[in-house]
């Protein structure tokens, strides 16, 4: 095994690490605040739904793509494929450079959190407060983007070094430590008074609100969650120790995702109601609600400060995981250096950033789409790339990679896989069908 691109030491190397990648922003700051613009509980369920059909198929394609290319995605796919098919690396490619240069501006946020709150800036009890201050800070033109710099700073420098060992050794510590503490937040979240109307909202039915907004925005966050479409958790399986049970891996990753998710809907939806916010507010929400928590506890510095720094480790945990994505591309089939690699790209991200940030400020009249700028690469790349990427990664290995496909699955028959005949449908079939005919009716 010795090929000099690393293994992770076993499948639980593995499922740490793509739970790093999948376990996010997506989880704690966009998936409440996307519950709350959608509908709360529908969205959960058509979330959840979308999750566990497509989700796990996709990623189990993506999985056993990786694993038996052990390349990176436009090399895998050049390999397995020929053809066009590498295109599909290609777009993925584009969506990490998309998605990780506003990923890092929202990152940044955290860095300016956790040094703002000991600095007592935070103190506040009243939200409307703090949402001028939330407000007034991201829409700085400065400040921000200094954060941002250190952010894409820092991944680029994990990235250089080498990730293997840091980021397997690291997410097996940070993912459990990030658990506690969100359950630790609900507690007090659920016992502010006034908190139950947020749980109503999250956990009521309504059904009447389902239209195809709802669905384009739960696929889009179902992929985005997961880190699917962009070939990123095939390039993390392309590091799969060969003999592990895959099917099984993926199966954790969906759910420690989707806990984590729903965890975090959990401590930000009754405080958005306790205190009175509109839980349509968009992108400040968690960054607004959960401070106004904070400093109604006992010790609340020392919780915000944790629970800021937790968040900044999980977006750290993610953002490499997307760089990782170019950098493996360039140095695996341009034979760059990791260094230069990591380096160039990682700068040209950032650059791309700063339009995001100054989209919150200065540029906020700026709008395509009727969305300032931030909001669009957000759209295009989860919304449009992400799911376009699930739709031709279903089709490879539903109707041209089927039989290699499966024997990687189940390691040559050491797994049986007693989901075989519903992956197979769910690939050839139902994915490809569900997320085109979502798309479609979304952009209309
Ligand atoms: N899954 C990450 C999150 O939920 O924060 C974001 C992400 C990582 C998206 C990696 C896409 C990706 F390839």
């Amino acid at each position: 095994m010795s090929d000099g691109r690393g293994r992770w030491t076993s499948r639980v190397g593995f499922v740490m690490a793509a739970a790093g990648s999948a376990i996010g922003l997506g989880n704690i700051w966009r998936f409440p605040y996307m519950t709350g613009k959608s509908g709360g509980f529908v969205f959960l369920i058509v979330y959840l739904a979308i999750v566990f059909t497509m989700g796990i198929s996709v990623m189990l394609a993506e999985v056993v793509i990786g694993k038996a290319a052990q390349r990176n995605p436009v090399g895998a796919f050049a390999k397995l494929g020929g053809g066009l098919w590498p295109l599909v690396g290609f777009m993925g490619l584009t969506a990490g450079f998309i998605i990780l240069s506003y990923y890092s501006v929202v990152a940044g946020w955290t860095i300016a959190y956790i040094f703002k709150t000991p600095l007592g800036l935070l103190n506040y009890s009243d939200p409307k407060e703090l949402a001028e201050m939330f407000g007034k800070f991201v829409g700085d033109p400065i400040q921000p983007i200094i954060y941002h710099a250190i952010f894409m700073a820092l991944t680029v420098l994990i990235v250089v070094s080498g990730i293997e060992k840091g980021i397997e050794r690291w997410c097996k510590i940070l993912i459990p430590a990030l658990f506690l503490i969100l359950i630790v937040l609900i507690v007090r979240a659920v016992t502010l008074p006034g908190a139950l109307k947020g749980i109503e909202f999250y956990l009521a039915p309504d059904f009447s609100k389902i239209d195809t907004k709802v669905l384009n925005a739960a696929l889009g966050q179902a992929f985005f969650s997961l880190s699917l479409g962009m070939g990123c958790i095939m390039t993390y399986a392309s590091y799969f120790p060969r003999e592990e049970n895959a099917p099984k891996s993926v199966i954790w990753v969906v759910s420690m995702d989707t806990l984590a998710a729903f965890l975090g809907g959990l401590a930000v939806m009754p405080a958005v109601f306790a205190f009175g916010f509109d839980p349509a507010a968009g992108p400040g929400l968690t960054f607004i609600t959960l401070p106004a928590v904070f400093a109604r506890m006992p010790l609340g510095t020392l919780w915000a400060v944790l629970f800021f720094l937790l968040l900044f480790f999980a977006a750290l945990t993610s953002s490499i995981s997307i760089l990782e994505v170019v950098v493996a591309y360039f140095v695996d089939e341009k034979g760059m250096s990791r260094k230069a690699a990591a380096t160039l790209f990682g700068s040209m991200i950032f650059l791309l950033g700063i339009p995001s940030s100054l989209s919150l400020g200065v540029w906020g009249d700026f709008k395509i789409m009727g969305k300032v700028f931030l909001d669009f690469m957000d759209y295009l790349a989860s919304n449009l790339m992400l799911p376009l990427g699930g739709i031709f990664i279903s089709l490879f290995v539903g109707w041209f990679f089927w039989d290699r496909g499966l024997r990687e699955a189940t390691s040559e028959g050491r797994y049986p896989l007693s989901w075989v005949p519903l992956w197979k449908l769910v690939c050839r079939y139902f994915a490809p069908l569900a997320i085109a005919w979502i798309l479609i009716s979304g952009i209309w």
